[in-house]
């Protein structure tokens, strides 16, 4: 038996279809979500992820604002930026495109973003908020991962986790949201000792290490749920995740392609998270009219 797809392009424009309606009901009351994007420097990747995230915007009718700046940008000028939309109304969502220059520190960056309009949730306060189970902007990727899976009628409670990769944006989240969910969980990294031991063990995989082919079929476990998060380029010019995708195909239950996995889902879940910072607003405003 082959494995079943699950297609997070599917799940994007259902779930994007969604969206827009809450879009319009939102702008009936007068409010239009506002996601400001700011870019230094040009880096191809951040430019292409950037078009994505304006191409999801539009479909949803959320207002998009690019602000680019060149690399040689001092980190003070950024972080002004930054204070300015804090305090612009028309502003939801803040999203600091990564990676930054070298010269600019990533930690005071996210630190400045108002925890109100961090729609990425990499902001400290979200993040522990995140950690302990409240409802709060969750990191996109992440976010996007657990609708994938609950979309597939997949128990996550009482599974096996295993999460190749640590990075703040995704391994070290999708890990926390999925105890959250009641999954049993295990990290595995760069140093874990006979990596494939530990992965076999895995009822869900979710690989996110950035490295073309790194989880062959060796390493998965009949009938596991594959989460491939790696979006690799090759010399050929095709995209590919770090999964062997045909030898996932015939050992897994059910395995996320690349691409049309789980990239479509981080942009859909940071749109939700416009939504949800706009419609908060809404809800202090009217709270404070009623004052
Ligand atoms: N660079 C790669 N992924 C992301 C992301 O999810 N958010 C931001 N801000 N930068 C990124």
């Amino acid at each position: 038996m082959t494995a079943s797809i699950i297609s997070g392009k599917e799940l994007a424009q259902e779930k994007r279809k969604q969206l827009a309606q809450e879009v319009k009901e939102l702008k009936q009351q007068g409010v239009v979500p506002g996601l400001v994007v700011i870019l230094v420097g040009d880096h191809p990747a951040s430019i292409s992820y950037i078009k994505g995230k304006q191409k999801a915007s539009e479909e949803i009718g959320v207002a998009f604002t690019l602000e680019h700046f060149p690399e040689s940008m001092e980190e003070k000028e950024l972080l002004d930026v930054i204070e300015k939309y804090n305090h612009d109304e028309s502003c939801h969502g803040i999203l600091v495109q990564l990676p930054l220059p070298d010269h600019i520190q990533e930690k005071a960056v996210i630190e400045k973003i108002s925890p109100l309009k961090d729609v990425d949730g990499f902001h400290p306060l979200n993040i522990g908020q995140m950690m302990i189970g409240e409802d709060t902007f969750l990191p996109c990727t992440p976010a996007g991962i657990v609708e994938m899976i609950k979309s597939a009628n997949i128990e996550i409670a009482g599974k096996h986790v295993v999460v190749v990769g640590r990075s703040n944006i995704v391994g070290k989240p999708v890990g926390i949201l999925l105890l959250n969910e009641h999954a049993t969980v295990t990290y595995c990294h760069s140093r874990t000792p006979d990596l494939k031991e530990v992965t076999k063990q895995a009822d869900i995989l979710v690989v996110a290490v950035g490295r073309a082919n790194f989880i062959t079929g060796e390493h998965i476990k009949e009938n596991a749920v594959v989460i491939d998060v790696g979006v690799n380029r090759l010399e050929t010019g095709k995209l590919c995740g770090d999964v062997v995708f045909e030898d996932a195909k015939q050992i897994a239950s059910h395995i996320t392609p690349v691409p049309g996995g789980v990239g479509p889902m981080t942009i859909t879940m940071l749109a939700h998270n416009v939504v949800k910072s706009a419609r908060n607003s809404a809800e202090r405003l009217q709270v404070s009219k009623e004052l």
